[in-house]
């Protein structure tokens, strides 16, 4: 049996074209984003919610490898010059650096697309995959990770309420993260009482998982992170440390820590993996 995270990078091999295919720059420098590297975060968090509902991993592959697909677009962009200008990810130079500019433009453009078109070919009633190709792409478009990027690119040296960041931080993070939770209660066709539990987890979590990264931004080195630390306050960055201090916004994160299970407990047993999830979505140290 291979694990979780094998297996996420099987189904990804499979699904992006290979580099020996035409514009073999683009499917490069895709294939280099995409693979070999990475938490899986987000696709573990698609099998881990499919569990609650009995669903297989193999029903989920496609739902697991378009939320990578989506997350490795946002990095590449994210990272950019006229973004955060960063040479590092996942231990490994940016797609601008190892390729170029356009290049990663173009690889982050085309990463979205084979998202929704992965989506597109899932193996679920039709009605589902509708759903779910809608929830997908309105989280990743200009009320979701891209309006979140552009308000945090707005927010660059200036100070926000906490209302605000919350609402940076849940679009650029949340909004992903939330779609990876909420694409296997949309093919499971779960009850309006199990999608209001997992939304409020999916919010807590979003959240959680963007402060902590803002905190090892702060705290942890690159060689740690496998990406440029303390490249926030360096760039004068709307953060929760920036905002609360160190210590504020590790208050914060132990109280959604705490949080964060209350809301599977209608669950029960069946939510341990989702809970053991937002437990290392805290914890991690990279
Ligand atoms: C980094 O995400 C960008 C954010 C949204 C904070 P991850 O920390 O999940 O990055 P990888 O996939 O593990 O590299
Ligand atoms: C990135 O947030 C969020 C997205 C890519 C949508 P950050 O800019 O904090 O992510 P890192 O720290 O570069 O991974
Ligand atoms: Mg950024
Ligand atoms: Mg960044
Ligand atoms: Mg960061």
């Amino acid at each position: 049996m291979p694990t979780e995270h094998e297996r996420i990078e099987r189904v990804l091999d499979g699904v992006l074209p290979p580099e020996s295919l035409a514009p073999q720059r683009l499917h490069r420098a895709m294939r280099h984003a995409t693979l070999d590297g990475g938490k899986r975060l987000r696709a573990r968090l698609v099998y881990a919610t499919g569990r609650l509902f009995g669903l297989s991993m193999t029903q989920l592959d496609s739902a697991a490898a378009a939320v990578e697909m989506i997350h490795a677009y946002s990095l590449i962009h994210d990272d950019l010059p006229a973004m955060d200008d960063d040479a590092l990810r996942r231990g490994k130079p940016t797609v601008h650096i190892a390729f170029d500019e356009a290049t990663a433009i173009l690889a982050g453009d085309a990463l979205q697309a084979l998202a929704y078109e992965t989506l597109a070919r899932a193996e679920w009633p039709d009605a589902a995959k509708l759903a779910a190709l809608q929830e997908l792409i309105s989280a990743s478009g200009s009320r979701g990770m891209c309006g979140g990027q552009q308000l945090d690119m707005d927010a660059g040296g200036i100070t926000l309420t906490l209302e605000d960041l919350q609402n940076v931080h849940a679009l650029k993070t949340g909004a992903l993260i939330k779609a990876a939770i909420r694409l296997p209660a949309i093919v499971a066709d779960a009850d309006s009482d199990a999608r209001a539990a997992l939304d409020a987890f999916a919010d807590d979590l979003g959240l959680a998982f963007q402060i902590q990264d803002d905190i090892l931004d702060v705290e942890a080195s690159t060689e740690q992170l496998g990406k440029s630390a303390g490249k926030d306050a360096a760039q004068a960055k709307a953060t929760y440390p920036a905002l609360l201090g160190l210590d504020g916004a590790k208050t914060l994160l132990s109280e959604l820590a705490e949080r964060m299970p209350q809301h599977l407990s209608e669950f029960g047993e069946r939510a341990e993996a989702l809970s053991a999830l937002a437990a290392f979505a805290v914890a991690r140290r990279n």
